[in-house]
């Protein structure tokens, strides 16, 4: 044999057996060689799905929350800074910095942006609730707020809540300013008016209590199937979900959000948050940590459920103690940005 077939043999011997030790080794770590998905964000994303969280400006300045929110999710959705008192906090005057900066840390983590919301009832600036209106002003008022934000995120956003918290419990309309003005045709023209502004993003009605089946969901069944036998651009049903132990795990999640997808239209969790009486027990937290592995079940069970966001994902920065006193503890990681029990059942119901 000639020395460079003794080379070459050799050569030949020397990578079998490194191919044999890495054979070993990958038996050992299997994890070296098959890279398991290590955050929420990626483990939704096997199942099709996103995983996220909502966020808001005042906590940027928190460098280990800013980690864990670029890191573990793939979607965010801004809490407060594209709702209206923040975007046009005068009349024809619309600022878009504190919501520019969720979109851009959005899009520097590569996550998905839910746009949260045109039209609600709800933080309104004083401009516009505390001024009177014939109803042409008041539409043309709607429609310039809708078109020029829905224009500016033109592209950035997946989806718009384009309007919110439309129904009252029963399933009638919610006595807005808007539907007082302009009657219930000012859902159908805001989804219209959005849709000519940014075609691209679907188009969703999104609100709380409609998690199971009930005279509220109900209403949104039948309003959305009008909607679309109209030919309104309306893509898409939100569930918020923001559920307390005291009240039990509603019935009928997994069955509502099939009948909606049925109707022809996607459904995404926007809003996930589980409170509870504090204080929080083990007890409390093992309950709580079944309940978000059960809604997440639910959406990962149906196809055109599209995923799932918590609204925020720590309890150092959760809405819940402000407005809810004495109750709290909702989110999957604590006030130390420690994962909860809640944490560890949605990875496991997420297949990691
Ligand atoms: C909440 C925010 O999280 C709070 O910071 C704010 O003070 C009030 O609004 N349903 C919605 C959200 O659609 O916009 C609300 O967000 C929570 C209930």
């Amino acid at each position: 044999m000639s020395t460079s077939r003794i080379r070459t043999a050799s050569r030949i011997v020397a990578a079998l057996s490194a191919a044999s030790c890495l054979a070993a080794g990958l038996a050992a770590a299997p994890a070296a060689a098959d890279p398991r998905p290590r955050t929420l964000g990626e483990l939704a994303k096997r199942h099709h799905k996103y995983f996220g969280s909502a966020t808001d400006n005042p906590e940027f300045t928190d460098a280990a929350y800013m980690e864990l929110l670029g890191s573990e999710f793939g979607q965010t959705t801004p809490g407060n800074a594209m709702k209206w008192y923040a975007t046009e906090p005068e009349r024809g005057v619309f600022d878009f910095a504190a919501a520019d900066e969720v979109v851009s840390f959005a899009k520097a983590h590569h996550q998905k942006v839910r746009g949260h919301t045109l039209v609600w009832h709800s933080q309104l600036p004083a401009w516009l609730t505390e001024g009177t209106w014939t109803a042409d002003e008041l539409r043309a008022i709607l429609k310039n707020h809708i078109q020029t934000v829905a224009r500016h995120y033109k592209g950035r956003v997946i989806h718009w809540d384009v309007v919110n918290e439309a129904l009252n419990e029963d399933g009638t309309y919610r006595e807005s300013l808007f539907y007082k003005a302009l009657g219930p045709g000012y859902i159908a023209d805001a989804l219209r008016w959005a849709h000519e502004a940014d075609p691209h993003a679907k188009l969703y009605l999104n609100d709380y209590n409609v998690d199971g089946i009930g005279p509220k969901s109900d209403a949104y069944y039948i309003l959305i199937k009008q909607l679309k036998a109209d030919g309104v651009p309306v893509e898409g049903f939100g569930l918020q979900g923001h559920l307390a132990l005291q009240y039990g795990f509603p019935a009928g999640v997994q069955e509502n959000i099939q009948r909606f997808a049925d109707l022809g239209v996607d459904v995404a969790i926007t809003e996930l948050d589980i409170r509870m009486p504090l204080p929080a027990t083990p007890e409390k937290l093992a309950t709580q940590a079944t309940w978000y592995a059960e809604y997440v079940k639910a959406c990962l069970a149906v196809e055109k459920c599209v995923g799932v966001t918590i609204w925020d994902y720590t309890d150092k920065y959760s809405w819940i103690p402000s407005v809810f006193p004495g109750e709290g503890a909702a989110l999957p990681y604590d006030e130390n940005l420690r994962p909860k029990p809640a944490y560890q059942a949605i990875r496991k119901v997420l297949g990691g």
